[in-house]
């Protein structure tokens, strides 16, 4: 079975997230995958003017783990855009991955995450686990080993 780890990180901390259930995944011989969108131009566009460079195929994976930051009390809008316009995840597991600065789940994390459930299940997914991961120094530890340990189970 191949995991696909999507992620899409404007300061490197979802991706550093990504790297950390990468390697946790590969210690248990497990085939995962990370791959990054990208957009032209700078960040902090709005979603409509949001050009990809790269957009990754998902149709390689069986499994798959979308990881993305909280922007503006929600989801970033270019992991938004990539959900919006990806095909069908009929037969497909998803799990989804947010990191966010503010140690409350009520300032983006929630919507984050519901935002990307309703669009994926939309598609046909089979839902699985979620995990919101406090970036502040004083969280990151736990909430990290929180996320991951939930999502690792459940792949
Ligand atoms: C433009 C922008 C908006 C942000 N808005 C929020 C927010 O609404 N709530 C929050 O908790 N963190 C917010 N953050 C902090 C990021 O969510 C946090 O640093 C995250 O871990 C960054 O992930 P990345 O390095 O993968 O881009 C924002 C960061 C940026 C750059």
């Amino acid at each position: 079975m191949r995991i696909g780890i999507i992620v899409y990180s404007q300061t490197e901390n979802t991706y550093s997230v990504a790297k950390e259930l990468q390697r946790e995944l590969t210690s248990v011989g497990r085939n995962a995958t990370i791959e990054r969108i990208t957009i032209v131009g700078e960040p902090g566009q709005p979603e409509k003017k949001v050009e990809f460079s790269v957009k990754p195929d998902i149709h390689p994976y069986d499994e798959l783990i979308f990881a993305a930051p909280v922007q503006g009390f929600n989801l970033s809008v270019v992991m938004k855009k990539y959900l919006k316009q990806l095909g069908s995840l009929e037969g497909k597991k998803v799990h989804l991955l947010t990191t966010k600065q503010i140690s409350n789940k009520w300032t983006g994390g929630n919507r984050a995450i519901n935002l990307m459930n309703k669009i994926c299940r939309s598609k046909g997914a089979s839902m699985g686990e979620t995990g919101i991961i406090f970036w502040k120094e004083k969280h990151r530890k736990r909430t990290t080993d929180e996320a991951l340990s939930r999502i690792l189970k459940a792949i």
